[in-house]
């Protein structure tokens, strides 16, 4: 089969030919029809797992993705060949990703698709959308609270944007000026530009006890710091970077937690159903053929994603 994958860390992926991976015990084998994009990616393939797991090579990239069960491993039950299923694809062990024409997940990490989901928006919720849905859920976001979202125009951000707003959170949402009128049309109230200075200030001057909720899913430690400033004392910070020191903000009464996302099928579900019902859309940045795929990962490097970038693979 086709995929890309890194031959060692910090190699240029690559598409090679590969065999089709196997199910075992417990696993599900899945024709891959499209997979999500996600930085985690190609920091996988720099090693940003090398000292807590072992890696097999070639190591294929790629978290979540989407398609039809195609075999299944024994001791599977509730799917059946030909299902239309989601979910996490990443196996560094056994080099396993979701960028290839066929993967395996453990079935306790796969859903089913709604008929009324494509493959394209399924192939991008199991990492973006239930992280963005246990952030909003971590951090109780409630009717009438100011949530604070840094970086907001990305894949999770513009999903938790979505979720707080749905709840009756009056959002801010950091946005360069060419994303403001988009992230509006998903829910904000507000706009700051993160490029325009610091962020905290100018949100202590229209809200000077501070709001209710920070989600941060794109500050580095010592920028957590500074606009973790915003948030009111007693107020709740959730951050997908792992920047956040839930110590020290405690010391304001902060309750703040760095989120480690392990997406179940009972969240899984719930985000295809937001999406089937329309209360949750998927807002794609582009999408590119597997052969693509590595210069998708390059501009990921880069930063400035509005949305998800998927990687259409049959
Ligand atoms: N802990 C977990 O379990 C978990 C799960 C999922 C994701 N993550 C992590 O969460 C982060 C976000 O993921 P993603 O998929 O949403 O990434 P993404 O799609 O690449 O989006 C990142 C966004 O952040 C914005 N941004 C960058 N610097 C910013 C700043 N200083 N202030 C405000 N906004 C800024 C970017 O916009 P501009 O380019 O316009 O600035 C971009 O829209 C990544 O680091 C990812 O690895 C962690």
């Amino acid at each position: 089969m086709r995929a890309v994958a890194v031959s060692e860390f910090g190699a240029t992926p690559e598409v090679m030919e590969l065999p089709v991976p196997e199910a075992g015990p417990g696993q599900v084998l899945v024709r891959i029809h499209a997979a999500g994009l996600n930085p985690f990616d190609w920091q996988v393939g720099d090693g940003a797992l090398r000292d807590a797991l072992p890696h097999r090579f070639p190591l294929v990239l790629g978290m979540e993705g989407a398609g039809e069960v195609a075999a299944l491993g024994a001791d599977v039950i509730g799917f059946a060949v030909g299902d239309r299923v989601f979910g996490e694809f990443l196996r560094v062990k056994s080099g396993g990703g979701s960028y290839g024409e066929y993967a395996v997940a453990d079935a306790g990490a796969l859903a089913r698709i709604p008929d009324a989901v494509s493959y394209t928006d399924a192939a991008v919720l199991a990492v973006a959308g239930t992280t963005a849905l246990n952030l909003v859920e971590g951090t109780h976001v409630a009717p009438g609270q100011t949530v604070l979202i840094v970086g907001a125009t990305g894949g999770v951000g513009t999903f938790a944007t979505q979720l707080a707003a749905a709840r009756g959170a009056h959002v801010i949402a950091t946005a360069r000026p060419d994303a403001a009128e988009s992230m509006r049309a998903l829910g904000a109230e507000e706009t700051v530009d993160h490029t325009a200075g610091p962020v905290a200030e100018r949100v202590l001057a229209r809200y000077p006890h501070g709001v209710d909720v920070l989600i941060d899913v794109a500050s580095d430690k010592a920028a957590l710091v500074a606009v973790a400033a915003a948030v009111r004392w007693g107020g709740a910070v959730g951050v997908s970077t792992w920047a956040a020191d839930p110590e020290a903000l405690a010391a304001r009464d902060i309750r703040a937690f760095n989120l480690d996302n392990r997406p179940t099928a009972e969240v899984l579900a719930r985000v295809a159903d937001d999406v089937a019902a329309g209360r949750l859309r998927v807002t794609v940045d582009g999408t590119v053929p597997l052969a693509e795929a590595p210069a998708a990962l390059a501009r990921s490097r880069a930063g400035r994603a509005r949305g998800k970038t998927v990687i259409a693979v049959a």
